[in-house]
């Protein structure tokens, strides 16, 4: 064996070359990984002894993409073009020899090689579009002359990757092999053998190419892909490699990849990229420190919360234990569990052994006791102080020592509901977000005295159900519901100053969100906290509720909604709204679209100031994850401490003042030393 570089050695087995690249985390095509990637061609390329070459990568991965580090940044080292051409024109057969995940830049490198052999469990993709790009290194171009027009389309566009099997029956592979390196270098030694053509895959033609598929492609998908740049440039790219000649597309290629590398919403998708991976970091604590086991749950309460966690541990073969006071609650849970799964398996998305074997996994209890065996047990009962502290004091003299106990609440005061028992450094939050089992989000409310070990386990433990988790200290809403109480506050002084619910829902939706605040408001049901005895009316929330309006679920809300769920504006809760503002006297006036938008985001950056100020989130990032997996901010977006970095932090004080806003002290000195939350945008 000889070392190229740091991470490329060059082995001579008999006749066969094997250059293999071992750059851990996942073989990233950096300048060394390219540099390394073109000596090592060329050494074997010049050695008379090497009849072919195989390509394979140490570690868990073949190369996963380009380094996503290095973009924005002086190029440095060879190029992947060059490298490309090296490897693509070279006269001896090159086959690649993948495992784990050949992705982006990583496909494209084994799309130039002459011949592809993977491993049973590899992967292939190209993700770029995650990231606000599109493949860069010919993917969009070599990719639908394997695997035809319609396949690319979806793979680049979506960006998810395909498995061996489904890989070789496209002909993206040659081979499904056992061992990768005896496998791949037996294949070479035969294509040798064979005297196999080197066949080039920019030399085919792209099949399935029907009139019209790409626009009916982009009207199908027009809501998946709303206010992205990126789709649309991947959708042209293909479009070019069905009707141009190789060299063209590329050229297309080039052009639209630029484009959308330094664009905005690219740098945005970049950043949260690396953001989504921080979040897990914890400042102060030892990542390789020992966790606490979660080989099982116990829930309590079977509501809306309860029964959505419980999918997730149930989803991750973790056995759960659910309680509730009453045999009719427990059981409506339980159908409720049960109903959902064969939604899913009626849609085609789960086989009726896997609903059973989820189900089994299950037990119902009556009896607080059961959950004595728990490791975690997470608490989801109504939002009560009172009733969490009876319950968590219960808790403490059933739970076995060293138990996780979490509470799901998503306003109450962490610390409290542990001096509820002798074992705070065991108390966490766990605010799961609605619907539970579907929504990314989960905030891990660290309290003054949570140790660092249940903290930590508490973070991997939502990574093992596939949840993206924030560490958030203890305030009102914690992170997330905190900012929101902002925007919700604007929004609704906005409705009685002039502006009408659907025109803030409208600016709000064009931003990027999904819907609007009133939209959400009404999805939700207005009379959540709400109740007909102790309304007083002094609220537009009162008098729509005591007006007999709950949102979506009775059909009339801020809009009334018909069997199709359509809405229209409701009349009754706009007079309710112009007679509220005409009892106070308020002149209403028209409200811009731009005031509509400063006023119900700029208090949210304003408050994220304040979080970050007094260390309820460890960094500005993490409250970007927070919004954009919870609450919908568009990710083209960055979350709203990137964006207000990329509108300017001093425009937002200045216009945080002049709607008579005070501007948070953090935001105004970032602002006038020049400084950003993110240093990203
Ligand atoms: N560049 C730089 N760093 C990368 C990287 C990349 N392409 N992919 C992963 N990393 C880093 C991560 O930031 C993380 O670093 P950390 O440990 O310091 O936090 C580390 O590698 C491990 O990553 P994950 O935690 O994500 O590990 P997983 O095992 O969960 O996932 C993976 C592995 C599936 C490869 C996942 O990391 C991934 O999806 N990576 C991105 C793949 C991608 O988008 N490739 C396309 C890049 S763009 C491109 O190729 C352009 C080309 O067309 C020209
Ligand atoms: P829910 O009313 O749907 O369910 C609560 C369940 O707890 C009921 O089934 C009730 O019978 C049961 N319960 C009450 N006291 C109990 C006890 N002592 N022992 C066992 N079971 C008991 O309420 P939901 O919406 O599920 O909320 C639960 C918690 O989750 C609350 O703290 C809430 O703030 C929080 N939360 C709710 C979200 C939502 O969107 N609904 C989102 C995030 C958090």
């Amino acid at each position: 064996m000889s070392a190229i570089n740091t991470v490329t050695d060059l082995t001579v087995d008999d006749d066969i070359g094997v250059i293999t690249l071992n750059s851990p985390p996942v073989n990233a095509l950096s300048a060394d990984v390219r540099d390394g990637l073109a000596a090592a061609m060329a050494a074997a390329i010049a050695d008379p002894a090497v009849k072919a070459i195989v390509l394979i990568c140490a570690g868990r991965t073949f190369i996963a993409g380009a380094d996503i580090s290095e973009f924005g940044k002086p190029p440095r080292g060879a190029s992947l073009p060059d490298v490309q051409a090296a490897i693509e024109d070279s006269p001896k057969p090159v086959v690649a020899a993948i495992h784990g995940t050949a992705l982006g830049g990583g496909l494209e490198v084994a799309l130039v090689a002459h011949f592809r052999v993977a491993v049973a469990n590899a992967k292939f993709g190209l993700p770029e579009v995650k990231l606000g790009l599109l493949p860069g290194a010919g993917g969009t171009q070599r990719l639908p002359r394997i695997v035809g027009a319609k396949a690319a389309l979806e793979m680049v566009t979506t960006g998810k990757p395909i498995g061996a099997k489904a890989a070789a029956a496209a002909g993206l592979i040659d081979a499904i092999v056992g061992d990768l390196r005896t496998g791949a270098v037996a294949f070479a030694r035969d294509a040798v053998a064979q005297n196999k053509p080197l066949s080039r895959v920019r030399d085919r033609t792209v099949d399935g190419v029907e009139p019209g598929m790409f626009d009916a492609y982009r009207a199908a998908n027009a809501k998946a892909f709303r206010g992205f740049e990126a789709p649309e440039a991947n959708i042209q790219c293909i479009e070019a490699a069905a009707t141009l000649p190789f060299d063209d597309g590329m050229a297309v290629e080039r052009k639209l990849f630029t484009g959308l590398m330094i664009g905005l919403q690219s740098k945005a998708q970049r950043y949260v990229f690396f953001a989504e991976r921080l979040a897990n970091k914890i400042e102060g604590l030892d990542p390789n420190a020992p966790l606490l086991p979660v080989a099982s749950v116990g829930i309590i309460g079977a509501g809306t919360m309860g029964g959505g966690i419980a999918m997730n541990f149930l989803n991750a073969g973790v056995p759960v234990t659910i309680v509730e006071t009453k045999a009719e609650a427990l059981d409506r849970g339980v159908a409720t569990i049960r109903k959902n799964y064969e939604n899913t398996a009626a849609k085609g998305r789960m086989t009726a052994d896997d609903v059973a074997a989820r189900m089994a996994l299950l037990t119902p209890s009556l009896d607080l006791d059961s959950l004595s065996a728990a490791d975690l047990i997470i608490e989801a009962v109504f939002e009560n102080m009172a009733i969490k502290k009876e319950v968590f004091g219960k808790l403490d003299t059933i739970a076995k020592p060293g138990a996780i106990l979490a509470s799901n609440t998503s306003y109450l005061n962490v610390d409290e509901i542990a001096a509820a028992t002798t074992r705070p450094e065991s108390v966490v939050g766990l605010h799961f977000f609605s619907p539970a089992n579907v929504m990314r989000l989960l905030e891990v409310v660290r309290g003054a005295k949570t140790s660092g070990q249940v903290l930590a386990t508490a973070m991997a433990t939502g990574k093992t159900i596939g949840k993206v988790a924030v560490v958030s200290g203890v305030c009102d809403g914690f992170i997330g519901n905190r900012i929101l109480s902002q925007r919700q506050q604007q929004a609704m002084q906005l409705i009685v100053e002039g502006a009408l619910p659907a025109d803030i829902d409208r600016v709000l939706f064009d931003f990027g969100f999904p819907m609007g605040p009133f939209q959400m408001s009404d999805l939700a049901g207005l009379d959540i906290g709400w109740s007909a005895e102790t309304s007083k009316g002094v609220t537009i929330r009162d008098r729509l509720c005591e007006a007999g309006l709950r949102g979506q679920k009775n059909g009339h809300g801020f809009y009334d909604y018909d069997a199709q769920r359509n809405r229209t504006p409701s009349p009754v809760a706009e007079k309710i709204i112009l007679d509220y503002a005409a009892e106070r006297g308020v002149n209403r006036r028209h409200i811009d679209d731009a005031e509509i938008l400063e006023r119900c985001l700029y208090p949210m950056v304003n408050e994220g100031a304040k979080i970050l100020a007094e260390g309820m989130a460890q960094r500005a990032s993490d409250i970007d994850i927070v919004w954009l997996n919870g609450y919908g901010w568009p990710i083209y977006r960055g979350g709203p401490m990137f964006w207000a970095d990329s509108v300017g932090l001093t425009t937002i004080v200045d216009k945080l003042t002049h709607y008579g806003i005070e501007p948070a002290p953090l935001l105004v000195s970032l602002a006038s030393e020049g400084k950003s939350f993110t240093n990203a945008a």
